[in-house]
């Protein structure tokens, strides 16, 4: 069982995790969030700048939480694509020179296989193959899981991802950064049927819809018309009927695809991940069509759910006790397809 430190520094979130395998030794995280606030958005640059000041550290603590030396590390990971370039740089620099120093092998990971893992994280003994649900700030996608490193992408969002989407419709609203636990907490006060909203579908050659494609960016314009509309008929916004007009048909269109996706590939259980995977909307419609069509859904707690270093790690053992290493010359990839994980290893 190989015990892996890793590096998670593909956007907002600094994380350095040990892992053992499937278990979770130690797992710091540091936020940006409230830097990033006041721009209502991750300003790549201060992003950079902020995993470079704090890692030392978070590395020194999860070293002491897990209470494991250097003589106890089996190998040394970081997310290296897809993110925020400058971003994976700070952390895959940071990996390799520890291992480099540790005479460690270096894994580089693929941020969505990560999140894929947070699912084996919470349940040890999952086993392929499952349909994977990832829906967070920068990725929508319907993930068939075969094995390690094996993947297929059915489908996946042509224009917003769904967390870009609620921080998107949030900032219209004028809610704060980021959106979707703003619009998640308005929206249990609101009447989901308020207004009817229009959601998102991607057109095929022979006229019919894509099944499992998504697309938000519409359904964003259709919110501001709306709230423009409302705006001219009276001061008052019915601010928490829209967001739960938006949430229900985010949430709805989510829950269909998924459904489908799965029914159709013969798979019984999807794992869910991403930060969106906290939406309360989202997990009830979801829940409620799988019971009825008799599959399972498997929600990881919300710590493993948005990103963090404890999902890199466990994706890393796995690989490294299949024997995949990477060179230490191995780039940051701001984009990647997740068919592709394996040109990450030697
Ligand atoms: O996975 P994550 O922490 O970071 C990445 O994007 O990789 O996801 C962050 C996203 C943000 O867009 C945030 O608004 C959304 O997840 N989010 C939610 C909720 N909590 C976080 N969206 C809807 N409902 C929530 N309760
Ligand atoms: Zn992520």
């Amino acid at each position: 069982m190989a015990v892996l430190l890793a590096i998670e520094t593909s956007c907002d979130e600094t994380g350095v995790a040990i892992v053992k395998n499937r278990k979770v030794l130690s797992n710091v995280l540091a936020s940006q969030i409230q830097v990033h606030r006041q721009y209502g958005g991750v300003v790549p640059e201060i992003a950079s700048r902020e995993h470079l000041t704090i890692l030392n550290s978070l590395i020194d603590q999860a070293q002491h939480i897990a209470e494991v030396d250097w003589s106890d590390i089996d190998g040394v990971a970081a997310t290296c694509a897809p993110g925020l370039v400058g971003a994976l740089f700070i952390g895959m620099s940071a990996a390799k020179t520890l291992a480099l120093v540790h005479q460690k092998p270096f894994l580089g990971v693929h941020h969505l296989e990560g999140h894929i893992y947070a699912s084996y994280l919470n349940q040890p003994e999952l086993q392929p193959p499952f349909l994977c649900l990832l829906v967070s700030g920068g990725h929508t996608s319907l993930i068939r899981v075969q094995d390690c490193g094996d993947y297929q992408t059915l489908g996946q969002t042509l224009d917003d991802a769904a967390g870009e989407a609620f921080d998107k419709v949030a900032r219209l609203l004028n809610l704060g950064y980021p959106g979707g636990p703003i619009i998640d907490q308005l929206a249990t006060r609101g009447n989901a049927q308020a207004f009817a909203l229009p959601e998102g579908r991607i057109s095929q050659a022979d006229g019919t819809f894509h099944p499992y494609h998504s697309s938000f960016s519409g359904l964003k314009t259709s919110v501001l018309r709306l709230v423009q509309k409302l705006q001219y008929q009276s001061d008052r916004l019915p601010i928490a009927d829209i967001a739960a007009s938006f949430q229900e048909t985010v949430a709805r269109s989510l829950t269909k695809r998924a459904i489908a996706c799965a029914l159709d590939y013969g798979l019984d259980r999807i794992a869910i991940g991403g930060g969106v995977a906290a939406n309360s909307g989202l997990r009830s419609h979801l829940q409620a069509a799988a019971t009825a069509h008799n599959l399972q859904v498997l929600f990881p707690p919300l710590k493993f759910c948005t990103d963090n270093a404890a999902m890199i790690a466990c994706a890393a053992a796995d690989h490294l006790d299949r024997g995949h290493i990477s060179s230490l010359d191995l780039g940051v990839y701001s984009r990647m397809k997740l068919e592709d994980v394996m040109q990450l290893y030697l």
